[in-house]
């Protein structure tokens, strides 16, 4: 039951207003023992020609409680409502018992498909801390539209075409070994790409070479093109062992070089609309007006660039999929490349280049390292997640877990550390990774998530299924409201993480849903707590469990139900 349409209806009876309208003036009082919903009065004053005072009074005297509304008080210009605690519990609870993990869903989305571009990762260089960012973001998000009715297409925009591949092939015919390159691809292509950048300093015609190389292989020269070939399926092999251990998979891998035969295209509808401009033999579109640097189309070299294939991926995308919005998962460092060619899609006269966003993300940064492809210094993945894990295996000394489930355990919890940890902070802000708030299960950490989850599923194995019809009237503790309240927001917490395309919502409502939950485990006994109370406190063990599942579903994390 909605019992604000419950509180908006009662109200609307008795005023000329709609459901709706009351609706969108609800708000809910801070100090909930005022009440649950409260109407500022204000809002009418107006309309009323009255003080807020007066209206809160008059329509306190008009609306009576009823079985879902246990009293309607008017306080200081406000109206406050309390809603009844034992109906309140009983609707949610009984939702969260028949709905499981669909609790919270919705369908505001049906109908409308939702582009969700996250990872891209660039063939033949490590995968790094940016690009987990932007797979973590991406597959939650993708999860959190689904879970309100879109429909979702994640698309891995590889980086797969580019300048670069002209030096690292220059790279391979001077360095290349092939027995060190199967072995271990991306180090090994890493290693000559980056002896590539400090031989060419010594001699430019490097340079040369490789810009030959590019635009052999933008022609379709076969020797380059089955190079490139070999090199991104080495690549995307390695790729997948961690989309793997991440859990994730995505919808399309078309990745620039899907576009690379697409671009003429650009340049005609560019040209038609009179937006090209030459400037030093190069194209561009200028973007002056507009307080940005130009767009760069085409290289004077009539190579392609990176900006002229994301136009054409975008229209690409309008066309095959008519999407309604498309989101472009990428760090914040690339936000002008986005205005940039947003703009030119809008300038070409596409409507839908309102529909695009670029959802961007602070770097992540380790302290003492940098990253730098160029110089060969970077943070590899996969130490990060393996270490992670290590970790907490040696915590896990002490587990009373079956030995071969040791290893499959303390993998979900180190990788759900990682992914929780990127996710808990608004993805707008910098943040430093330090284990300590990785992995501590007695901070705000996936870890503590995990715990508080097993926790609760080792109470409900003990307590050994749930009876039937559990009387909620006995759930008074404040702590037990408290968590009643909590869950039932689960869907507008959902909404508005949706809204602001921002995991966080959902990291930092779980955080608060288990701290409630391991307060009321400190306090309310359950196992051993006398019948009828037990059967009702499990029954609110068993949704808060959903509850925490779901939202770690939501994060892309996998619980345990033990450790
Ligand atoms: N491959 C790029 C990088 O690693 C990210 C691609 C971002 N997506 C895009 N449509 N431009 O920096």
């Amino acid at each position: 039951m909605d019992y604000k349409k419950v509180v908006a209806s009662l109200i609307s009876e008795k005023t000329e207003f709609d459901i709706d309208k009351i609706e969108g003036m609800l708000e809910v009082p801070s100090n909930t023992e005022m009440g649950d919903y409260a109407l500022p009065c204000f809002k009418l004053a107006s309309i009323y020609k009255k003080s807020p005072v007066m209206i809160a009074k008059e329509l306190a005297e008009k609306i009576q409680p009823n079985d879902e509304i246990s009293s309607v008080t008017p306080v200081n210009g406000y109206l406050n409502f309390m809603v009844n605690k034992v109906s309140f519990a009983t609707t949610i609870l009984d939702e969260i018992s028949e709905k499981g993990d669909l609790f919270g869903d919705d369908s505001v989305g049906e109908g409308k498909t939702v582009i969700i571009e996250s990872s891209s990762p660039n063939i033949a260089k490590p995968f790094h801390i940016g690009h987990l960012c932007s797979t973590v973001i991406g597959q939650s998000l993708s999860r959190l539209y689904q879970s309100v009715g879109y429909k979702t297409v994640k698309v891995n925009h590889l980086g797969d075409w580019g300048t670069q591949f002209g030096k690292l092939i220059s790279a391979y015919k001077h360095w290349g070994d092939d027995e060190a390159i199967e072995k271990e691809p991306i180090k090994e292509l890493l290693r000559i790409y980056v002896k590539f950048h400090e031989e060419a300093e010594k001699d430019p015609e490097l340079d040369e070479e490789a810009r030959r190389y590019f635009k052999n292989l933008e022609g379709g020269s076969p020797e380059e093109t089955k190079l490139w070939q070999w090199f991104k399926d080495l690549s995307l092999k390695e790729f997948a062992l961690l989309y793997n251990r991440l859990g994730v998979s995505f919808d399309s891998y078309h990745g620039e070089s899907f576009y690379s035969d697409k671009m003429p295209e650009v340049v005609d509808l560019l040209e038609e609309r009179s937006l090209l401009k030459e400037s030093e033999h190069a194209y561009i579109v200028d973007l002056d007006e507009y307080n940005m640097p130009p767009c760069m189309i085409v290289k004077s070299d009539g190579a392609s660039i990176y900006a002229t294939r994301d136009i054409a991926a975008a229209i690409y995308r309008k066309k095959e999929y008519d999407f309604y919005k498309n989101i472009y998962v990428v760090g914040i460092p690339q936000a002008l490349h986005f205005q940039q060619f947003f703009k030119v899609l809008e300038l070409m006269g596409n409507e839908w280049s309102k529909d695009c966003v670029h959802v961007g993300f602070a770097h992540v940064r380790f302290p003492d390292k940098k990253l730098s492809t160029r110089t060969g210094n970077v943070i590899y993945l996969e130490d990060v997640l393996d270490e992670s894990v290590n970790r907490i295996k040696e915590y896990m000394q002490n587990t009373k877990l079956e030995e071969d489930m040791i290893d499959p355990t303390a993998e979900k919890i180190g990788i759900g550390a990682v992914i929780f940890a990127f996710l808990k902070r608004s993805r707008e802000k910098e943040m430093v990774f330090t284990w300590e708030d990785t992995l501590n299960v007695e901070v705000e950490s996936g870890p503590y998530i995990h715990y508080t989850y097993a926790r609760g599923v080792n109470i409900l194995r003990k307590a050994e299924g749930l009876a039937d019809h559990p009387d909620y009237s006995l759930l008074t503790e404040k702590v037990e409201t408290a968590m009643i309240n909590k869950m039932s927001t689960l869907n507008d917490v959902i909404k508005e993480a949706v809204n602001r395309n921002e995991p966080m919502v959902i990291a930092r409502y779980v955080i608060e849903l288990s701290k409630l939950f391991n307060s009321f485990y400190n306090s309310c006994k359950v196992i051993n707590e006398e019948q009828p109370l037990k059967t009702a406190r499990v029954a609110l063990i068993q949704a808060c469990c959903t509850v925490i599942k779901k939202c770690l579903y939501l994060l892309g994390i996998e619980t345990v139900d033990a450790m």
